[in-house]
């Protein structure tokens, strides 16, 4: 049988990379491109054929879907928070990225497109969030998430391309950035605990978050490429059953690193959803998926990675399109 070809963008990032190691296990050609906005270089896996390509740039694009069978739309400026401040920057790499590399696949004739969308889809509805409601996104980043889905639909379904969306959500691991003080709270956490300093919570701290270990979303998400159930469905990845607050958070990271923990108290972001969790029924039915990392050894393995690189100061690598009285101090006056 011919070697299948998978197409991964954002690659250079934290799921992208995860995502091309498992299908270079699994024997498969893997292409990849990022545009290294965000994510690290040396998170690329040997094996890989590398490009260093924005899904914006179609003519560029292009020649590298050939032969391509399944697409996995990793690329992304996946900053929520952010995204109230940034919206130009951020929706430019949601939604006009998309579109881009939908695009090229279709024009390609690839089979299959995944497309990682996020639960801020959701924004307002009801906890657990459930596949079959409405979208109801807060946030331009949301915005743009959704937005995309409803691009991949239409476009796809026009042109006859498969396509599927996961809902993964609050991912942790190692090769996820932890010089990034816009996003990947976890990180940032270890990042500053390990250089001795207390970390930053907005509001009091009680909003709640389910975790997941990237190989547990990676196991599911791989599935998505073969699995003929999940075609045209909208999927939540993650637990629907570990909850925990960025409080508890905090003092888990404190006591792996045996760190005296005073966090410093900032006023709430404006749009942060309080309470955020997606249920994974659908996720358990079709794909089997089962959450089986602890989130204390998880943050155990991420405490390794990032001592082995070594502590990072944090970079301030993106452009705050709005400065006023809401932009959260971390960010305008470059606390981290
Ligand atoms: N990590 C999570 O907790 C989480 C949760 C929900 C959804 N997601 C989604 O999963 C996907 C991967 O997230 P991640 O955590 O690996 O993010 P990441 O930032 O680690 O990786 C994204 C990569 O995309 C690249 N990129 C951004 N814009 C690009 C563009 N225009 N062209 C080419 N490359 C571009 C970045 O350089 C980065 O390396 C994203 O779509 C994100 O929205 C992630």
């Amino acid at each position: 049988m011919a070697q299948k070809r998978v197409f991964i963008s954002g690659i250079a990032g934290f799921l992208g990379s995860h995502l091309a190691d498992r299908f270079l296990e699994d024997g498969y050609a893997v292409v990849g491109c990022d545009n290294m906005i965000g994510g690290y270089i040396d998170n690329v896996p040997s094996g890989v054929e590398f490009h260093q390509v924005d899904c914006n740039d179609l003519s560029r694009l292009l020649p590298l879907m050939a032969g391509v069978d399944i697409v996995y739309h990793c690329a992304a400026t996946a900053y929520e928070g952010l995204s109230v401040f940034s919206p130009h920057l951020v929706t430019q790499n949601i939604v006009t990225a998309a579109t881009g590399i939908i695009s090229a696949a279709v024009a390609s004739r690839v089979r299959r497109f995944v497309l990682c969308s996020s639960m801020a889809r959701y924004g307002t509805n009801d906890v657990p969030f459930t596949e079959e409601m409405v979208p109801r996104p807060q946030d331009p980043y949301g915005i743009g998430k959704w937005s995309s889905e409803l691009l991949l639909q239409n476009i796809a379904e026009t042109h006859g391309m498969e396509w599927v969306v996961a809902v993964p959500h609050n991912i942790i691991g190692p090769r996820q950035r932890y010089d990034d003080p816009y996003r990947n709270v976890a990180s940032i956490f270890i990042n500053l605990m390990l250089q001795g300093r207390q970390p930053y919570i907005y509001g009091d701290g009680d909003q709640r978050r389910c975790f997941s270990f990237v190989s547990d979303v990676v196991e599911p998400l791989c599935k998505m490429a073969t699995d003929d159930s999940c075609t045209s469905e909208v999927i939540n990845v993650g637990p629907d059953d570990r909850f925990v607050t960025i409080n508890e958070l905090a003092e888990t990271i404190a006591r792996l690193l045996d760190f005296d923990l005073q966090p410093v108290r900032l006023a709430e972001r404006p749009r942060e959803v309080y309470l955020a969790t997606c249920s994974a029924a659908k996720a358990r039915a079709i794909l089997g998926y089962e959450a089986r990392v602890e989130l204390e050894d998880g943050l155990a393995t991420m405490i390794d990675w990032i001592t082995s690189r070594g502590v990072r100061p944090f970079e301030y690598h993106l452009e705050l399109e709005i400065h006023n009285q809401h932009t959260p101090e971390t960010w305008s006056r470059q606390l981290l």
